[in-house]
Order: C-alpha cells, then sequence, then structure tokens
C-alpha cells in the first residue's frame, strides 16, 4: 500500500525549513567578501536584479513544482516528462558531493566553537589552523592520515542531520529549524550590534558599501550577483522541490518565496555588518587598510577571524563562541536539506521508508566526507568547490529552466501557482523564467568554460 506523503506540521514550519536551507555558509563566508570585491555597494544593484529575476522567480517556480507534483526533483521532473528524470538526479549527485565537504566545513565550525572560548588559536591563526588543527605542513600533495581533531566534531555534524531526517518531516526537519533559525537570527543581530559599534568598524563597513560604479558595466559583478543568489536560494539543487513536496494542497507559495527570498538577504546584510565592522576594528587596531585584512573563503572565517576575534579584549570569548555557533547552526540547517532532497528521491524512487533510507544515505554520505578529513582534504575540497560553483550549479539551472520554460507549459504551473496564493504572478515571471535567467546562466556557462580552458 503506497503510504500518505508526509506533511509540514504549520505553514511557519515550512517556511523556516526553507530558510533554513537558504541560510547557510554561504551567507556568513561568502557574501561579504563577494559583494566587497565585486564592487562593493555597487554589487547590491546586480544582486537585487538577480534577487528579483532569477532567485525570487525560481523559487515561486520550484515551490510550485514540488507542491502540484509532490515528488523530490526525479519524481517531478519524470513526471513533467518522462525523458528529463536524469536532471533532477544531477541535482541529486551535485547535492551529494556539496554534502559531503559542506559537513568537514561544519565540524571545523563545531571545533572553533570551543576554541573560540579560550581564543585558542593564540597569535598566529593561520599556523594554527592548517598546522596545529588541520596538521598541514607540507604542500597540497602531501597526503596525511585522517585528522584526528576533526574526527568528532565531523561525527558530531551527521548525528545531528541523522537524527533530524530519521525524525521525519514534521517530527524531524521542522523541529530543527524551529531551533535553529531563531536562534540563528538573534546570534547574528548581537555580532552585527557589537561589530557596527567597534572603532574603526566605519572603516570596515566603507569597504563593504562603499560604491565603485565602474564596475557596473563588468560582466564578472553580473555573473558573481546571480551565483551568489543561486548558491544562496538553494535553488536548481532539487532542494527546494522537495521541501515544497512536504506542502499541503492548499498553501500560498508566492509569498513564502518572497519571505525566504528577503529573509536570506536580509541575513546576508546583518552577516555583512557583523564581518566587516570586526574586519574593520581589526584593520584599525593593526593600523592597515580593510583590503589588507579581508580574505576570502576559508581563510576568512577560519584564520582572519580569529585573529580579529582576538583584538576584542573583554568580548573576545563571547563573539568568538557567538561567531562560529553561528556558522554551526546556519551550516547545520543547511546540510539537513542538502540531503533531504537525494534522500527524498531515493525514498520516491525505490519506495523505500524514510528510516532506512536516511540510514543507508548518511552512513555512505558520512564515510566519504572522511575524504576531506585527510591532509589532502583542503586540496580536494578547492577543486569539488570549484567544480561544482562553476559547472554543476550552472548547468543544472540552465537546463532546468530551458526545460521547463520552453518545453513545458510553463503557464500550467502559473495558474497553479496563482490559484493557491494571495498574490499573482504575472508576465514578469514567464519572462524572468523563459529569457532572463536563461540568458544569463547561459553567458555564465560560456564564461566559465573558457576561463577554465584557458
Ligand atoms: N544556501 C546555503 C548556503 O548558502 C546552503 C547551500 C549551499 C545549499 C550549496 C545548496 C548548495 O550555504
Ligand atoms: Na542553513
Amino acid at each position: 500500500m503506497a503510504q500518505q506523503r508526509e506533511q509540514w506540521g504549520t505553514r511557519t514550519g515550512f517556511v523556516l525549513a526553507a530558510v533554513g536551507s537558504a541560510i547557510g555558509l554561504g551567507n556568513i563566508w561568502r557574501f561579504p567578501y563577494v559583494a566587497a570585491e565585486n564592487g562593493g555597494g555597487a554589487f547590491f544593484i546586480p544582486y537585487l536584479f538577480a534577487l528579483l529575476t532569477a532567485g525570487i522567480p525560481i523559487l515561486i517556480l520550484e515551490f510550485g513544482l514540488g507542491q502540484k507534483y509532490r515528488g523530490s526533483a526525479p519524481l517531478t521532473f519524470s513526471k513533467l516528462n518522462s525523458k528529463w528524470e536524469w536532471l533532477g538526479w544531477w541535482q541529486v549527485l551535485v547535492c551529494f558531493f556539496i554534502a559531503v565537504y559542506y559537513a568537514v566545513i561544519i565540524a571545523w565550525a563545531i571545533s572553533f566553537t570551543f576554541f573560540g572560548l579560550t581564543q585558542a588559536w593564540g597569535d598566529n591563526p593561520s599556523d594554527f589552523f592548517f598546522g596545529t588543527y588541520l596538521g598541514l605542513t607540507g604542500g597540497p600533495f602531501e597526503l596525511g592520515g585522517l585528522q584526528a581533531g576533526i574526527l568528532i566534531p565531523l561525527l558530531l555534524a551527521w548525528v545531528v542531520t541523522f537524527a533530524a531526517l530519521y525524525s521525519g518531516v514534521k517530527g524531524g526537519i521542522e523541529k530543527a529549524n524551529k531551533f535553529f533559525m531563531p536562534a540563528l537570527f538573534i546570534i547574528i543581530i548581537i555580532i552585527a550590534i557589537r561589530g557596527i559599534t567597534l572603532t574603526g568598524a566605519a572603516d570596515g563597513l566603507n569597504y563593504l558599501f562603499q560604491p565603485d560604479f565602474s564596475k557596473i558595466w563588468d560582466y564578472k559583478i553580473w555573473t558573481a550577483a546571480y551565483g551568489q543568489i543561486f548558491f544562496s536560494l538553494s535553488v536548481c539543487f532539487a532542494i527546494m522541490i522537495a521541501y515544497s513536496s512536504y506542502l499541503p494542497k492548499k498553501s500560498d507559495v508566492v509569498n513564502n518565496a518572497f519571505i525566504t527570498g528577503f529573509m536570506d538577504v536580509g541575513f546576508s546584510l546583518l552577516a555583512g555588518l557583523a564581518v566587516f565592522g570586526i574586519l574593520g576594528h581589526m584593520a584599525h587596531v593593526q593600523g592597515v587598510g580593510v583590503a589588507e585584512v579581508g580574505k576570502a573563503g576559508v581563510g576568512l572565517a577560519f584564520v582572519t577571524f580569529p585573529a580579529a576575534i582576538n583584538t576584542l579584549g573583554a568580548f573576545a570569548p563571547v563573539l568568538g563562541v557567538l561567531f562560529f555557533l553561528s556558522l554551526t547552526f546556519a551550516g547545520l540547517s543547511s546540510l539537513i536539506s542538502i540531503n533531504e532532497a537525494a534522500i527524498a528521491a531515493f525514498m520516491d524512487k525505490f519506495s523505500l521508508s524514510r528510516k532506512k533510507a536516511v540510514s543507508i544515505y548518511i552512513a555512505v554520505a558520512a564515510i566519504c566526507s572522511l575524504v576531506f578529513a585527510t591532509g589532502a582534504g583542503l586540496y580536494i575540497l578547492d577543486i569539488v568547490d570549484h567544480f561544482i560553483n562553476n559547472f554543476g550549479i550552472v548547468f543544472a539551472g540552465l537546463i532546468q529552466v530551458i526545460l521547463v520554460g520552453w518545453f513545458f507549459n510553463l503557464k500550467s504551473i502559473q495558474e497553479h501557482v496563482n490559484a493557491i496564493s494571495d498574490f499573482s504572478v504575472g508576465s514578469w515571471w514567464i519572462v524572468c523564467i523563459k529569457f532572463i535567467t536563461p540568458i544569463i546562466l547561459g553567458y555564465m556557462a560560456i564564461m566559465n568554460l573558457i576561463g577554465d580552458l584557458k
């Protein structure tokens, strides 16, 4: 007998879960420096444009698809056209690759939450992170053994993810996000307030927000903006389709999409204030320019930030703990969603019970994530991250909007969405899905290919 599909307990529960997926490592360690490097204040023009022409329209599309066809991405695409199932599996595969390294970064964040209490990283956070913590002494090809210090936090990250997914949509995923999201917003607001009231904060914020309008015609800031919006809103990853497949028959998806989009952007802005306020303070203390301290990615979160926390005096322990706790909470709620996208797909395809699908999938993913807990981990992480960001996402997104926009009756989804939502979407939505987004994604795909061949 076919089982009833699970459902969210409340509408807020669904929105919190969608927001939980959206707000992740990408908002805290990626957004601030992407903005700063791509025109500062001027970046917000392409960023908001990308939000309104791609982010929110695709969220509406995915919420509508999942809600209407009540399936994970592979099942949903196969219902649209039996030949399109593979697109869903491609997105699931991308999710798998993301999950295995995402978990490791969360494990680092968990460790650093404890280190933050005493600033265990000492005076040289770079040596501490790469040497003491990761145990990297040689070049990138050095294949050390397993990094013992990571194993316990990594296990912890997987146990939390397993527990949430195993307990089901309402009893697990929804519950976890009802805790993580309010906690996360409270934490980031505290850090942001402390950040912007530090001496020197103004320099940091200037660096982040001061518009460099000469860059506005540079295609790079536009592709950076679109890339950031896709990554951040978790669209074209099979995730939002899976989450919305658990919506009740009548549920406002347009409103939900706008709330999710704006919460995500709002959080990014708060994270930007927090990060650059504190970096500005550090630059002030060290008497250097903000540009010299604001480095990107792994370095920003685990090297630059610890150094910045060292300059906070009596506040250092509190902010040290809170900053890495915010990374941990943001990361875990996203990791849950990245895995659910795949688990829902396997449950649909092989009629597995949730408990069985979760147990097998999480065990496999957890074991694979150990690769990143070796001496070569950081090096592999860079390669995987590059390919996922430049090809996995762009192609999955491009094919999705072309297939659904051009080879499927997009109007039928529009009608479905409008019938259940307070606000209706009009022709702007069709234009975004059929023209604007495919053109920009197509352009990004070509530029990425050229960039990689060079
Ligand atoms: N959107 C989240 C982030 O910005 C999580 C995520 C990352 C989801 C990558 C899908 C893909 O970190
Ligand atoms: Na999250």
